[in-house]
């Protein structure tokens, strides 16, 4: 018996492991696959190596190096003496069981789902072609393909976009939507995309995909003429689903999210038990062959991209880091309402809180400030004058509320304006912070 079970090794499943264990507890987790999960293995990292990489040979070449290297760095953290690393699939027997497919059983006082999530494919015709594949499925090509269509233009496809057209690639975007990259200001998408149209990638947007056949990708354009782009490879970007399948969630009697998310509260306690559970859990446990002890004790947790709540490494790693606090009955002022986000593209976007139009649309009293890279010295000396940041804050210079930029370095202007709003500063109060000359975070204090 331990104190806690995590399944799923990923960010969220391996940092919160650490962090239990550095408190005390005993922890089990549980990982079907490599250590590191998404992220290390087939997301965050091989993606930033690909940035990184000169060419797509020397991608392919340091890919494994880094993954390995960083790997056997998890590999050595779970060694620690609290932790228990069980190489295995872990599915629910009970609110507080698990078992493997060898048949051993587990059991703890917490347990902390930490499956994360995989590809999301659109259900057209087509789409089982041989020529099709996920981001892992890319990042598995031992050859360059000479024209690659990308079906998405969220993060990974423009990820994707920006390395593979760097690479020499033929990239054509196929995208349901006006804009690219809904998460992000309108404004600051737009104008990366025309960047990137700039670079020599081809963007057809507001077109649905209807079929793929023989590498050809057959789409309805704006106008409603039906249009098609022949390609080598077919990228599938088009969103992920949490990954619940075989955990046997059944026998815990939760109701998904429409979006197949196990639904959780804020301290991301899985929530909505079934009616028929609560009522047995209010009746003489002898009664309740499960042993139900919903919704009195919680104690199953859902942290990362499995609950759905937004799909970053670092949001999995603070969820699990909350929910051992939580545990351990710690206070912590984690701002899960704030969370920055980055797009590795050339130039870089990235953003943090709601962008102008949300603001708009909620009512929120805001005021909006532009600054532009070409009027930044730093910028100028590197060459790197394209770019802009966007702040909205409340009204006369009042509190920050958000930041969205791209441009060079934009996630390090993004993660400084992040410490301002979880802080609860102004606008005022960052113009009056002494920033080093010449700096690219000038630019947030040249703002107008
Ligand atoms: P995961 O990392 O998916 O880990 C879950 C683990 O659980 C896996 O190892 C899996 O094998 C294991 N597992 C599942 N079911 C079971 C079971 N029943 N028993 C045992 N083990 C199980 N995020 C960023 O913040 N920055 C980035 O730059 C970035 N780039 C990305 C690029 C790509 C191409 C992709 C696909 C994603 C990227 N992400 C990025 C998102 C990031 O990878 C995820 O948000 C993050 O990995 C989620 O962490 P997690 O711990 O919730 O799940
Ligand atoms: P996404 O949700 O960001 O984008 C999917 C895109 O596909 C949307 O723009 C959508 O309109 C489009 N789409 C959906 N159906 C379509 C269709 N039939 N035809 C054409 N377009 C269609 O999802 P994505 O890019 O797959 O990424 C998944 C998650 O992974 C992201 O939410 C992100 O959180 C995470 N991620 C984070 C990264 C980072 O932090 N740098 C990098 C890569 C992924």
């Amino acid at each position: 018996m331990s104190d806690l079970i995590i399944i799923g090794a990923g960010p969220g499943g391996y940092k919160t492991a650490l962090h239990a264990a550095q408190h005390g507890l005993q922890v089990t987790i549980f990982e079907q696959q490599h250590v590191g999960g998404t992220c290390l293995n087939v997301g965050c990292i091989p993606t930033k190596t690909y940035v990184h990489s000169a060419s797509f040979d020397e991608a392919v070449e340091r890919q494994p190096q880094v993954v390995e290297q960083l790997r056997s760095g998890v590999e050595t953290l779970l060694s620690h003496p609290n932790i228990t690393l069980v190489r295995e699939r872990a599915s629910f027997v009970d609110a507080r069981t698990v078992e493997t497919p060898s048949g051993q059983r587990y059991t703890a006082d917490n347990i902390i789902i930490a499956t994360g999530s995989s590809t999301k494919y659109i259900p057209v015709e087509g789409v089982n072609d041989p020529c099709v594949v996920d981001s892992t499925g890319l990042l598995a090509l031992k050859e360059r393909p000479r024209r690659l269509c990308i079906i998405g233009a969220g993060v990974i496809g423009m990820e994707f976009a920006s390395v593979f057209n760097r690479f020499g690639s033929e990239v054509t975007v196929v995208e349901f939507l006006k804009e690219c990259l809904p998460a992000i200001d309108s404004d600051i998408a737009k104008r990366l995309r025309k960047v990137m149209e700039k670079q020599g990638i081809k963007f057809n947007m507001q077109c649905g995909v209807k079929r793929i056949a023989d590498g050809t990708v057959f789409f309805t354009n704006k106008k409603g003429q039906e249009e098609s782009v022949e390609a080598d490879v077919v990228l599938m970007a088009t969103g992920r689903k949490p990954n619940t399948e075989g955990l046997n969630l059944e026998a815990l009697g939760i109701t998904l999210e429409r979006n197949g998310a196990i639904p959780v509260n804020e301290h991301f306690e899985m929530k909505k038990i079934r009616d028929e559970e609560n009522k047995k859990d209010d009746a003489p446990a002898s009664s309740n062959s499960l042993n139900f002890t919903f919704p009195n004790s919680p104690h199953i947790y859902a942290i990362g991209d499995v609950n759905g709540r937004q799909m970053l490494a670092h949001a999995a790693e603070f969820q699990g880091h909350h929910v051992v606090n939580h545990i351990l009955g710690l206070e912590d002022h984690i701002r899960f309402d704030v969370m920055p986000a980055a797009i590795f593209t050339t130039p870089e976007a990235a953003s943090v809180g709601p962008c102008e139009g949300q603001l708009k649309e909620a009512g929120t009293p805001f005021e909006c400030h532009k600054a532009f890279y070409r009027a930044n010295g730093k910028a100028l000396s590197m060459n790197e004058t394209e770019g802009m940041v966007k702040l909205c804050c409340e009204p006369g210079e009042g509190r920050l509320l958000s930041c969205h930029a791209y441009g060079a370095h934009a996630a390090d202007l993004v993660q400084e304006a992040t410490a301002y709003i979880t802080l609860g500063a102004t606008l005022r109060q960052l113009r009056e912070t002494v920033h080093i000359h010449p700096t690219l975070s000038e630019i947030l204090i040249e703002v107008n």
